[in-house]
């Protein structure tokens, strides 16, 4: 049984409704938005959300747009009854979770898409060719339906936080984007909702990528080369993990940063754990400065 302390919104109507009940008692609106499977490193989004804002309202949605027609979509774990109860606990005001035919009525698809430019395409975008259009554009929405004053995002999905405070740069939308570090369990491995579909050993395996950062940074004052030397050698050790890609960009512009490059550095690792069909993809990034 879930308490009636928060309120489940299912359409865009009853989402607006709430809304606009809370700015009219004067309240300042967060919002955090998931794809559900939620695990502390989500609960640290609506905690943080909670410290700038009175009302905070937390988005369920597996949206089928930033999803390729060979990904993970049927796979992807769907816990809404415990994340609703977990949302609860943390006093969160309100849960919006609409079903895919209320956010793309026209059968699941939208003609039109806010588009990522070149940095969709590259990274994330050139393994996941359309993901982050098909994140700003549902991310547009919410902010469009919702109209949240502020809206958080994990640190772990970094392309995507850089993506999401261009594009509300770019097109003035009226809110702030508050970014959030990434939750590690105590050995290193970053918390995502795939990580439910590992097994015990490929737990393990999934280590590398936390690994590959690690070594990354303990070359950091060798320069850039040196730095991504030091990650791949991890991967070459480790045979349950296939590297998809290893880089290393200036987090100012997520542009690919060469040897000479001296300053903060972001390095970004994505891998697949695991083989065929039940392989799951994983990504992580650390920030380190190049003296
Ligand atoms: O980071 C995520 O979980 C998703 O990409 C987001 C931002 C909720 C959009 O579907």
């Amino acid at each position: 049984m879930v308490p009636a302390a928060i309120q489940t919104l299912t359409t865009v109507d009853e989402a607006r409704a709430f809304v606009a009940s809370e700015r009219a008692a004067g309240r300042r609106v967060a919002l955090v938005p998931t794809m559900g499977a939620l695990h502390q490193g989500h609960l640290e989004l609506v905690r943080t959300a909670r410290e700038h804002a009175d009302t905070v309202i937390a988005s369920v949605f597996v949206n089928p747009l930033q999803f390729g027609p060979h990904e993970d979509l049927e796979r992807y774990p769907r816990t809404p009854q415990a994340d609703t109860e977990q949302l609860v606990v943390l006093g969160v005001e309100a849960v919006f979770m609409p079903s895919v035919e209320e956010m793309y009525p026209d059968g699941g698809r939208s003609a039109t898409l806010v588009t990522a430019g070149h940095l969709g395409t590259v990274l994330e975008g050139r393994s996941r060719p359309g993901h982050y259009d098909g994140v700003l554009t549902v991310v547009t929405k919410l902010f469009s339906i919702l109209q949240p004053e502020l809206a958080v995002f994990g640190e772990k999905d970094a392309q995507q936080l850089f993506l999401v405070r261009r594009m509300v740069r770019e097109l003035n939308l009226p809110l702030e984007i508050v970014g959030v570090p990434t939750v590690r369990e105590p050995d290193g491995l970053a918390l995502s909702s795939r990580n439910a579909l590992l097994t015990e050993g490929e737990r393990q395996d999934a280590l590398a990528l936390s690994r590959a950062l690690e070594a990354a940074g303990a070359a950091a004052d060798r320069g850039v080369e040196a730095m991504l030397a030091a990650a791949q050698s991890v991967f070459q050790a480790d045979t349950g993990v296939r590297l998809d890609y290893l880089a290393i960009v200036d987090p100012s512009t997520f542009a690919f940063a060469g040897d000479h490059h001296h300053g903060p550095v972001q390095v970004l690792v994505a891998a697949r754990v695991g083989s065929g069909a039940t392989a799951v993809r994983l990504i992580d990034n650390a920030v380190f400065t190049i003296p």
